[in-house]
Parts: C-alpha cells; sequence; structure tokens
C-alpha cells in the first residue's frame, strides 16, 4: 500500500509540496485548507492529477477541508498560517498562527496521531514548540523545517558566489530561523576544501549575513507573501528521509533536552533523520565565539516561545 502525506494548507508551499511528493512518488497525497478554500484546494489537487501523464507518477492527489480525510497519514506537513508582507518580521506572525497551529494540532492528534509532523508554519521555532506541546507527541515525531533551509540557502549563495556546483558545498546553519541564526563557516567545506582557506573573511561575513537575512530578501521581492519552493523542497527532502528511513543528517528544529546546553525547546540542530523519525541529534564541538552566537539565537527563540505561554 502507498504511503500518505497529508498537507495542512494548501496555499504557496502546500501546493509546491502536493507536486514534489507526487512527482517524487512519496505516496497519495492530501491537501487541507479550510472553508471556502476547499474548492481551490481541490481544484489544485485534481490539476495535479491531469499533470501525471507527463510527470510520469502515480498517486493519488485529493483536495480536502475534513481532517477525516487525513487519517492514517503517515506524514503530516504543516504550512497552514499566514505569511510574511514586506516590513514584517516572522515575530509579528505569532498571534495570528499560534491560533490556526493549535487548530491543526488538535486535527492532527485526532485524525493522523501516528504521523511523523514536520512544522513549516512561522514563527518557526516557536509554532513547532506549541504543535508538539498540543498533540503530546513524541519529541523524534515533531520537526520544525528551517534548518534545512537555512543550510540550504547558505550552500546556495557559497555555490554562487565561487562559481561551483552546490552539490559539492557541505555546511550547516545552527538555531533559530531568524537573523541571529548561526552559519558555520569553520566546518563549511567546498569539495573537501575548507571555506576559509579559499574565500576571505569578509566575503564569509557577507555571505553569512545575506543567509541570515535570505527569508527578508524573498520578502522584499515579493511584496506580498514570502519564498515558497525552497521551504517546500527542504520540507520534502524530511519527508523523504523519514518514508525511506535514509537516516540523512539534516539540520531541523528538533526539541533539544540538554543537547548543546538547551531544553525544552525546539532549535535549529543537525538531525538524523530516519524510520523512527528524529532518530538523533548530532551535537558539534563548538568554539567559543560560536557558543556565545548560538547563546543569542537561543535567547531570542526563548523570548518568543514564551509569548506563546504554553
Ligand atoms: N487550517 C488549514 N489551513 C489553514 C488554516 C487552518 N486553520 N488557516 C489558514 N490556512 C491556510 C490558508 O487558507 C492558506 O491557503 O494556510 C494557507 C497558507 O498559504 P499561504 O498564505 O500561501 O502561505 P505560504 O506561503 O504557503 O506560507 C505558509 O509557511 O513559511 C511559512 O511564513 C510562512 O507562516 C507561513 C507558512
Amino acid at each position: 500500500m502507498r504511503k500518505k502525506i497529508a498537507l495542512i494548507g494548501g496555499g504557496q508551499i502546500g501546493q509546491i509540496l502536493a507536486m514534489l511528493a507526487a512527482q517524487r512518488e512519496l505516496g497519495d497525497v492530501v491537501l487541507l485548507d479550510i472553508p471556502p478554500l476547499e474548492n481551490p484546494v481541490k481544484g489544485k489537487a485534481l490539476d495535479l492529477m491531469e499533470m501525471a501523464p507527463h510527470g510520469n507518477y502515480d498517486a493519488s492527489i485529493t483536495g480536502t477541508s475534513d481532517y477525516k480525510d487525513i487519517a492514517g497519514a503517515d506524514v503530516v506537513i504543516v504550512t497552514a498560517g499566514k505569511p510574511r508582507e514586506a516590513g514584517m518580521t516572522r515575530e509579528d506572525l505569532l498571534a495570528v498562527n499560534i491560533k490556526i497551529i493549535t487548530d491543526v494540532a488538535n486535527g492532527v492528534k485526532a485524525n493522523a496521531p501516528n504521523a511523523f509532523c514536520i512544522i513549516v508554519t512561522n514563527p518557526l521555532d516557536a509554532m513547532v514548540y506549541v504543535f508538539q506541546k498540543v498533540t503530546g507527541f513524541p519529541k523524534s515525531r515533531v520537526a520544525g523545517m528551517a534548518g534545512a533551509l537555512d543550510t540550504a540557502r547558505w550552500r546556495a549563495f557559497i555555490a554562487m558566489e565561487l562559481g561551483v556546483s552546490v552539490v559539492d558545498v557541505a555546511g550547516t546553519v545552527l538555531g533559530g530561523h531568524g537573523p541571529d541564526m548561526v552559519p558555520l563557516p569553520r566546518l563549511t567545506t567546498v569539495g573537501g576544501v575548507p571555506l576559509a582557506d579559499i574565500v576571505s573573511k569578509e566575503t564569509i561575513e557577507k555571505l553569512a549575513t545575506r543567509t541570515r537575512e535570505a527569508g527578508t530578501e524573498i520578502v522584499k521581492l515579493f511584496g506580498k507573501g514570502s519564498a515558497f519552493f525552497s521551504p517546500a523542497w527542504s520540507a520534502i527532502t524530511m519527508a523523504e528521509a523519514y518514508l525511506k528511513d535514509k537516516k540523512r543528517v539534516i539540520p531541523c528544529a528538533a526539541l533539544c533536552e540538554g543537547e548543546y546546553g538547551v531544553r525544552n525547546l525546539f532549535i535549529g540542530v543537525p538531525c538524523v533523520i530516519g524510520a523512527r523519525g528524529v532518530e538523533k541529534i548530532l551535537e558539534i564541538k563548538l568554539t567559543d565565539d560560536e557558543k556565545a552566537m548560538l547563546a543569542k539565537t537561543v535567547a531570542g527563540v526563548t523570548k518568543t516561545v514564551a509569548e506563546t505561554k504554553m
């Protein structure tokens, strides 16, 4: 039997998720949105079914506003909620999205209690925290999609700067999904060559700053709404690692209980993702400077999470 992927939120990111999940034949896809958007998501699902003969994929893609239709989902990806507009921070979304995530968490808990859940809605680190508190799901089955995207952006900018294949750029970004996130140049390599050996300190700082502000750069260009292609594929990478037990090492927002000196907080850290969900958090021996940067981002996430009053 095919796996089942439930996508909660059928907007910009949700529709790309549906396309990627179908194209990669991860399973059957249910795209859920709230009334009166039932018909638009049914339309998107039908459009994707009609694309299948060219896409060469076999998957059932359906749209709904009824949580019963996500019953038994193996993976749930949550993008329900408002995106940013120009001039907004991710934290400006807290009040509106906390209500949405609470509703979604209750719907998922009642209908797909065994799913691996990937949260994309912003402010990411707080929303994934709320989702886990409301559902009570084990920490291995709830993760936030942020580090995967932040690291993709870091790698993309380095490849663009150097004119090399992005495939050969390896690195990681720690911390919250915001301007204090911590790219780690010391541990970034280009085909095995340390980044610091081939790029000046000034250029590295420029690339790190661009990575921290990458979401805002896109929001400014769009004017309304935020990035959707790269967040979608980042979440699909996580879903695929789970469904295929790939044991990929992917930075994601995971519940830390002592790792990196962080307690009871979802923060971006390198995770092993396989059939048991977030199977392990890998701890890096950080330098004092890196520890100080991590402490700053953790303080920011702690403040936002405190505002959720959960
Ligand atoms: N249940 C299900 N869907 C909901 C709910 C809800 N309670 N509330 C809102 N939605 C739906 C909206 O109707 C909309 O179709 O969520 C969808 C969000 O889609 P977009 O507005 O296009 O936003 P998108 O760009 O997909 O971003 C979604 O991810 O990256 C974050 O900051 C971004 O928080 C935002 C989220």
